[in-house]
């Protein structure tokens, strides 16, 4: 039998047509947020599967996974890092003043992905993890798979093993092009 949360949460999100473009079925979390209760639940159910399989990272993708990801990094113990969207991310700093200064505060990797509508890039600072360590990447939806397919890339380019990727929402109309990995979907709303 299902899990009762799973109804309560797959309710409290809302579905908004046209957006951002038409023949998008845009899956909306801020009504979940609204609904503590819901929100609650979502983030113990995640908790439930990972907090006993060693996890020293929560992985969280720009913007969405930044949500979910805090509360569930604290909950079992693990730092969370975020992986953004390109240019957010401090890494080499130009100072031009009759000379070219070079600064690294920090390296940023990149991986470029495809996306349900143009393509995309997201970053991580190298320095935010150590090889060996191992990683849950969350985010809120997967359509084609390609963003979580970037992500787990990145992290096995420092050495990062990903354990799986979790995510509210699957959209199974779009064809799934990864990810290389497990995705625990909460078992939710394919249908949606
Ligand atoms: C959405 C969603 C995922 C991604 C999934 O984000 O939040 O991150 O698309 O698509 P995929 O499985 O086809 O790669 P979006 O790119 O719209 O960015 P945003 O979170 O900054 O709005």
């Amino acid at each position: 039998q299902q899990d009762p949360r799973l109804e309560r949460i797959s309710s409290a999100i809302r579905v908004i047509p046209d957006f951002p473009k038409p023949g998008i079925l845009f899956q909306d979390i801020t009504t979940l947020l609204l609904d503590p209760k819901a929100f609650k639940d979502t983030i113990d159910l995640f908790v439930e599967r990972y907090r006993d399989q060693n996890i020293n990272v929560v992985a969280g993708v720009e913007a969405r996974g930044f949500i979910f990801g805090p509360p569930i990094a604290l909950a079992i113990g693990a730092k969370f890092v975020p992986m953004r969207k390109p240019n957010k991310l401090p890494g080499i700093c130009f100072l031009l003043n009759g000379y070219v200064l070079i600064i690294f505060t920090g390296e940023v990797i990149s991986e470029e992905y495809s996306l349900e509508y143009g393509t995309d890039k997201i970053e991580m600072h190298v320095g935010a993890v150590q090889p060996g360590e191992r990683a849950l990447v969350i985010d809120d939806l997967i359509a084609t798979g390609g963003t979580l397919d970037a992500a787990i890339k990145l992290l096995e380019r420092v050495g990062v093993h990903v354990v799986e990727c979790a995510c509210l929402i699957e959209l199974p109309e779009l064809k799934v092009i990864g990810p290389a990995k497990q995705v625990d979907l909460l078992g939710l709303m394919g249908i949606k």
